[in-house]
């Protein structure tokens, strides 16, 4: 079993849109049984709440739900659960390095659109600022078919 952490500023707009994408991509590709999937914050600013309005929109555009998931912030166990701790920006992947409880935790993370030849560096910037939440979806849909084919092969 391996286990994937998509971790954001809020976990109300980005990695919650990223948990509902690739475990959407885990059913396609009949690989349920071989991945455990969440998603958290790196501040507890938004705890409790529900992924954005524009995030469940954008979803519900391309057949998803998020409606379920509330924000919460990282532990050192989810740190500890993880194998691999996918980020959006810089801030995410410096916050989360600071944060981590071992060098081999902070070895765990990965920014979401290296993945992608061409926009490596690259960040998927935060829909709560820019409200391009469709943008968002695309980033997204775009690197997480790629992070599960690097994780499955
Ligand atoms: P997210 O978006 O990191 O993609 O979930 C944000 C959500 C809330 C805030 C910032 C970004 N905030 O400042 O409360």
């Amino acid at each position: 079993m391996q286990h994937v952490l998509f971790v954001c500023l809020g976990n109300i707009c980005r990695s919650p849109m990223a948990e509902a994408i690739f475990n959407d991509l885990l059913e396609q590709r009949h690989l349920t049984s071989q991945f455990e999937v969440a998603s958290v914050a790196t501040s507890p600013e938004e705890e409790g709440n529900h992924p954005h309005p524009g995030a469940l929109k954008a979803m519900q555009a391309h057949g998803l739900n998020a409606s379920h998931h509330r924000s919460r912030p990282i532990t050192a166990t989810d740190f500890d659960w993880a194998d691999t701790i996918i980020t959006m920006d810089h801030a995410n992947v410096a916050n989360l390095q600071r944060m981590a409880p071992s060098a081999a935790d902070a070895a765990k993370v990965k920014l979401c659109l290296d993945i992608l030849p061409g926009r490596t560096g690259e960040a998927i910037d935060d829909p709560w600022y820019t409200h391009k939440f469709e943008l968002t979806y695309q980033e997204l849909a775009a690197a997480l078919p790629a992070w599960l084919d690097e994780l499955t092969k």
